[in-house]
């Protein structure tokens, strides 16, 4: 991941989100949000529940709730800035070029449609395959994302699927036109440990044979170490650190960074003490002056609540926004 834009298939430059409140007036609640992702890259968002991670995505994906609109900046793809083409432009681009998977699979299938007419549907309106060819494609893909008996599975509708097939239909139709970007919200939170890790090889290895880019939004810590090489940080709507995923979680140069990682339980240390963060995230459209994590920070001193931090480059290749940040050199076990 880098700040600086250039042949990136997505490019994200001061993402300003807000929430339309009675009267017109809207308050931000995504803030100056910028990232890029390089062809091939896996970028992980993390961050606690409301921090903005699915917004942000949304946001790339067009797909904003009612209410909740972008207020600033880019959002480049292939160099086109999504937020200014036309509607029908972006909406040609959604399927056959960018794709996004949900946690919950029943929100993006249609109920009363089996699964492998669904799955056909991209690739015979994006691919132009004849209906037969889309058919057969739509089996192939669900073979490719391991469901066992395809073809008759492919007759199913999706309440007849468990948890762990219908999220794998989903994966199936979103890559089922070989995407460049996949966009993906919590895709394994509500399935249990084995699936879950079975799904995570498939994004990776779906990715590495078509060298799509992925954009992670998880809370989970450990999947971000499995599935990306980039993180960003959210922290109430803001990126607070970003930079290599092994990097930062050895040597992590924000305190929430570093908060969150001590109280997230680790596998390979699992006598490690789990220390909670104190106090709460604050309501976005509410933030305290200053850096909005001053409140619950063990680095504060007193200019932290006077100014708000800018995310800085603070060793090469990884950015923070934390005036204290050089406090945080330890590396962590
Ligand atoms: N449709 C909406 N209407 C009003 N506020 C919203 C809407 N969607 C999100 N928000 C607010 O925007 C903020 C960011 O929400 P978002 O869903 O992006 O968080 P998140 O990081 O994805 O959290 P989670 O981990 O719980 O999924 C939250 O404070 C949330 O309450
Ligand atoms: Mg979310």
């Amino acid at each position: 991941m880098s700040v600086e834009g250039g042949s990136a298939p997505l490019s994200v430059q001061d993402l300003t989100i807000g929430l339309r409140r009675p009267g017109g007036r809207s308050v931000a609640i995504v803030e100056d949000v910028s990232f890029d992702v390089d062809p091939g890259q896996r970028l992980g968002i993390v961050g606690e529940s409301g921090s903005g991670k699915s917004l942000t995505l949304r946001a790339v994906a067009g797909l904003l709730p009612r209410g909740v609109e972008v207020l600033s900046g880019r959002v480049e793809f292939g160099g086109r800035d999504l937020l200014t083409m036309p509607a029908k432009d972006r909406r040609a681009l959604m399927g056959p070029e960018i794709a996004m998977i949900f946690q919950e699979p029943m929100t993006a299938l249609n109920p009363v449609m089996r699964v492998g007419d669904q799955i056909a549907e991209g690739p015979r309106r994006h691919l132009g395959l004849s209906a037969k060819e889309a058919r057969e494609l739509a089996v192939s893909m669900m073979a490719r994302t391991g469901i066992p008996d395809p073809a008759r599975r492919a007759k199913a509708y999706p309440h007849e699927l468990s948890g762990g097939l219908r999220q794998r239909i989903m994966i199936a139709m979103a890559v089922s036109c070989g995407p460049r970007l996949l966009l993906c919200d919590e895709p394994t939170t509500a399935l249990d440990v084995t699936v879950q890790l079975q799904v995570l090889k498939l994004l990776e290895k779906l990715c590495d044979d078509t060298g799509a880019s992925l954009v992670f939004v998880t809370h989970d810590l450990a999947v971000v170490n499995q599935t990306c090489s980039e993180l960003a940080v959210m922290y109430a709507g803001h990126i607070v650190e970003a930079g290599g995923v092994k990097d930062t979680f050895r040597q992590p140069r924000h305190p929430y960074t570093r908060a969150l990682l001590e109280s997230a339980p680790d596998f390979d240390h699992p006598e490690r003490e789990l220390i909670p963060i104190p106090g709460f995230a604050p309501n976005v459209a509410d933030r305290p002056s200053g850096c909005p994590f001053a409140p619950r920070c063990g680095y504060v001193r007193d200019h932290c609540t006077e100014a708000v931090p800018p995310l800085e480059e603070v060793i090469p290749g990884r950015l923070a926004a934390c005036f204290e940040s050089d406090r945080l050199v330890e590396v962590l076990a």
